[in-house]
């Protein structure tokens, strides 16, 4: 074999191992049938992160789809004001939580007044738990992951636990930030031997992320979860997350308050007391004091129907009275009572 020929053959064989590379790496890509998400993930991801003003950060592949998942504080839209009656834990929010990550000078000597790695909020549904975690993302200025669990349930095996950690190290190259997991209980309950096994391992590797996260003290990422059953948490999970908010049903001053701020801007007859609403209204909770006062406007509306018919001049929708807002609460007692014997039959 002569030198020259040796070259051909390297050269021969260099091209058809290159295009033998990029035909299979093509095939499997076109074969993936998550690709088409990766791509939209990654330019969402990209897009986000120009508008919460990130530079300079390199992101893996799997941090790149959790980034898709960061929520822009500029577009958030609640803020403490939205939140009424809940003062109490707001302040201690504040305290305990905000105020310990934003002045973190004043708490630099101190290992004790670290701000926490895990706040829990739990309590009934629709009393506000939801919206009191996007309202600190908002006031605080932190970085928010909002992390949905189907995120990290990938079929490829291997892939959960790649993403879980990369939940972790983006939120360290963001922070300060928050890891926030509605519904928590749905993704973190009791590890039971009926657990699969990809999932337990999911939920042993997400614990020691956490851990990993007290050995820095200089960490400022919160994982921040929120759930209405906290009795399905698993007891490794509630030990990390020791600053808890139990947010309740409202009681009568603070369905008063809520009142107050739903019925802001309508258009309120002088005439309506909320107290006695407020008085009428027990174990509502937020949320369907919200629906009980669409339901009240909803009336007035169907006045402004039937009358348009009888004399088509008059063009205004009278304010809601409070003779509505108790046919309303009557409507909505009335509703939930079925609900609750359905349930029993
Ligand atoms: N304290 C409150 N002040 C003002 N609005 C409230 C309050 N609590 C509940 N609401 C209303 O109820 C809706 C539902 O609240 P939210 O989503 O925070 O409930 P949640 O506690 O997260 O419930 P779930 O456990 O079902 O997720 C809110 O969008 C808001 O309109
Ligand atoms: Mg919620």
């Amino acid at each position: 074999l002569g030198r020259n020929e040796v070259i051909g053959l390297l050269f021969r064989l260099t091209i058809f191992g290159a295009v033998t590379y990029f035909t299979i790496k093509w095939m499997v890509d076109a074969i993936d049938p998550t690709r088409k998400q990766k791509v939209e993930a990654q330019k969402q991801a990209e897009k986000l992160m120009r508008q919460i003003g990130v530079k300079n950060v390199k992101l893996s592949e799997y941090e790149m789809s959790i980034a898709a998942h960061l929520v822009d504080p500029l577009t958030m839209q609640i803020t403490w004001r939205d939140i009424a009656g809940l003062d109490e834990v707001i302040t201690e929010l504040k305290e305990t939580v905000i105020l310990p990550v934003q002045k973190r000078h004043l708490f630099q000597g101190s290992r004790l007044l670290q701000p926490p790695k895990g706040v829990l909020l739990y309590g009934p549904p629709g009393c506000g738990k939801t919206l009191i975690a996007k309202a600190t993302a908002k006031e605080a200025g932190f970085r928010f992951i909002n992390l949905q669990p189907s995120t990290l349930t990938d079929k490829w095996y291997g892939e959960s636990q790649k993403l879980a950690a990369a939940v972790f190290s983006l939120a360290v190259k963001l922070q300060p930030s928050i890891i926030f997991v509605d519904e928590i209980d749905s993704f973190l309950r009791s590890r039971s031997s009926s657990d699969h096994e990809a999932t337990a391992m999911m939920k042993a590797q997400f614990m020691s992320l956490w851990d990993g996260l007290d050995t820095d003290h200089h960490c400022q990422v919160i994982i921040m979860g929120a759930t209405n059953r906290p009795q399905d948490l698993d007891s490794a999970i509630l030990r990390r997350m020791p600053t808890r908010f139990h947010i309740n049903q409202p009681s009568m001053r603070q369905r008063e308050q809520i009142l107050k701020l739903i019925l802001e801007d309508e258009s309120v007859d002088l005439s309506v007391n909320l107290l006695d609403v407020a008085k009428e209204t027990d174990g509502f909770s937020g949320s369907d004091l919200r629906e009980m006062c669409r339901d009240a406007a909803l009336l007035c509306v169907r006045d402004f129907v039937h009358t348009q018919s009888d004399s088509p001049s008059e063009d205004f929708i009278r304010p809601i009275h409070q003779s509505d807002l108790e046919k309303a609460i009557d409507r909505n007692k009335n509703m939930k009572q079925r609900l609750v014997c359905e349930s029993f039959k």
